[in-house]
């Protein structure tokens, strides 16, 4: 295939500071400082710049950076890694004792002179929900948020997830922090929407003119979304154990996943229209019909088990993890949303940890034939058309259609078309923490949730978080390690008739009308 537009790569951005709070953390050593640095080896970091990680740990610019060059040890390029940290400091502060924040202002502004930035400044609160507005306070209190307009220092705050645990606080959140910032200073981040796979769900939809006559409920039998993973809860326990898998991968992920297949196309792709038109689908959801929540949703904790031949422990045996807790490491749901593109049409999702694959994939399955001409051949034989958005790991795309099996009798079998982009884009996939940094500095919102996305999608995850609670689970662990998920899922599904995708490595293997390899 050839590749056929490369598109233009942004011009340089105004300099600026990048505040980390929680730089002593996992998620500043896992993704912020990998993503920075590679934005820095791509020549995407403004010529000015600055980053200044702050944590309550007792660090030093010295201990900093040493920590950054072992993170960074996997990482081309050492020459560039010595300059990358010379732009590196550490300074204490946290929420909790609001006199650091003091010391961290004058040396903040000090930095800002010495590089002769103008005080504009990117700050990411990688911080659990209950510090960050404190620490937004805190900031504005000691000078360092500038009020946004249009020219001079501007300040940026990206909260990372979870924002808020339902609707309540989540509302409460953004009513704290709105004292001190404006919408268009706030960068609710979802990793998800970094992810170029994501970001193509539009491109493939809306740039392309043969799929979207068909992307409605005349040609649509339903929808699968899915994010297995072979992880199971790691070292995240504390948090974990608190939120479970609908607060963890619906909330967000899987409803920002379940929006880009679902929107209209808005007039222009500019941050507003596109965010408007996934908020009308969250505005659009059914909701759950009162005292059906089981008919609708079903949740699973895993058991011990296998994963790629290794025994796991169960959920309630990992570190950290209450020994009776039930927290749900599964989810499945199934959705509809009550407009005139989608009315009737099923969306299932489904999300959990050690499953037996790691994969994300968007399955759109259309309506089978109306009728079959084949003798051999009933409509329901003849095989369904499948596009499937493949997320990750194996990213690409592939339409499933049917086609005769060579020989004298009309038999069908079951192909792929297949696009995979490491056969067609050679250079890396920038990753969604680095596209998302980026974005970020050059101001740009698109891909970062609004305020109302975030409170509409609480609504709905509150009403089943809601039922739950007066009806605890009551045979957890419900499915094993290395399994598929607890077994009402699949009841989910199949009582309508329908079946979860079975997740297939080899794309390209042709099978017969029921899926049985050829
Ligand atoms: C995070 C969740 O937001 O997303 C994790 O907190 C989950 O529990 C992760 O494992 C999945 O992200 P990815 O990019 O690995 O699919």
């Amino acid at each position: 295939m050839k590749k056929m537009t490369i598109l233009p790569t942004p011009p340089k951005p105004d300099p600026c500071c990048i505040a980390i709070f929680g730089a002593s953390g996992d998620l500043a050593h896992r993704k912020l400082i990998p993503a920075l640095y590679d934005l820095y080896y791509a020549h995407r970091l403004p010529e000015k710049f600055f980053i200044i990680g702050i944590s309550r740990s007792e660090w030093n610019d010295t201990t900093f950076r040493k920590e950054v060059i072992s993170i960074l040890k996997s990482k081309p390029d050492k020459e560039k890694q010595k300059e990358f940290v010379s732009h590196l400091y550490y300074r204490v502060a946290h929420a909790g004792d609001p006199h650091t924040f003091g010391s961290l202002a004058t040396e903040m502004n000090l930095l800002h002179e010495n590089y002769g930035i103008n005080g504009s400044t990117v700050y990411y609160l990688a911080l659990p929900p209950s510090a960050t507005g404190g620490t937004v306070r805190h900031l504005h209190e000691n000078g360092l948020i500038h009020p946004s307009k249009e020219h001079g220092p501007w300040s940026r705050v990206v909260f990372e997830k979870p924002f808020g645990h339902d609707l309540a606080s989540a509302k409460a959140l953004d009513k704290e922090i709105h004292q001190f910032l404006s919408e268009d200073q706030i960068y609710r981040i979802d990793h998800y929407l970094g992810k170029e796979t994501v970001q193509n769900i539009l491109m493939f939809r809306f740039a392309n003119s043969i799929f979207e006559p068909l992307w409605n409920r005349q040609f649509i039998d339903h929808v699968q979304i899915m994010t297995s993973e072979e992880l199971g809860v790691e070292h995240r326990a504390g948090y974990y154990d608190k939120a479970g898998a609908l607060r963890d991968m619906f909330q967000n992920h899987m409803f920002q996943l379940l929006t880009l297949c679902a929107m209209e196309p808005p007039v222009q792709f500019t941050a507003d229209q596109y965010r408007d038109e996934k908020t009308k689908i969250l505005r659009a959801l059914k909701p759950i019909p009162k005292g059906k929540i089981n008919d609708y949703v079903v949740r699973g904790q895993y058991g011990k088990g296998t994963v790629n031949g290794k025994p796991m422990p169960a959920y309630r045996e990992e570190e950290g993890v209450n020994k009776k807790s039930n927290t749900e490491t599964f989810v499945a749901m199934k959705l509809f949303i009550d407009n005139w593109r989608w009315q009737g049409v099923p969306f299932y999702l489904r999300s959990g940890k050690r499953l037996n694959t790691h994969a994300t994939e968007i399955t759109v399955q259309f309506k089978q034939i109306p009728h079959s001409m084949f003798p051999l051949l009933s409509p329901e034989d003849c095989a369904y058309n499948i596009i499937c958005f493949r997320i990750q790991p194996d990213e690409g795309i592939s339409l499933r259609f049917g086609a005769k099996q060579p020989g004298p009798e009309f038999k069908l079998a079951s192909l792929n078309l297949d696009f995979d982009y490491k056969d067609v884009f050679h250079e890396p996939i920038m990753g969604p923490y680095e596209r998302l940094l980026s974005d970020c500095i050059h101001g740009d919102q698109t891909l970062f949730v609004r305020e109302d996305t975030v409170e509409l999608s609480w609504q709905f995850i509150t009403a089943i978080l809601d039922a739950w609670k007066t009806n605890p689970p009551k045979q957890f662990p419900n499915y094993d390690s290395g399994s598929w998920g607890p077994q009402d899922a699949n009841r989910l599904i199949e009582q309508d008739g329908r079946k979860w995708r079975t997740y297939a490595a080899n794309y390209n293997a042709p099978t017969d009308s029921h899926g049985k390899k050829l």
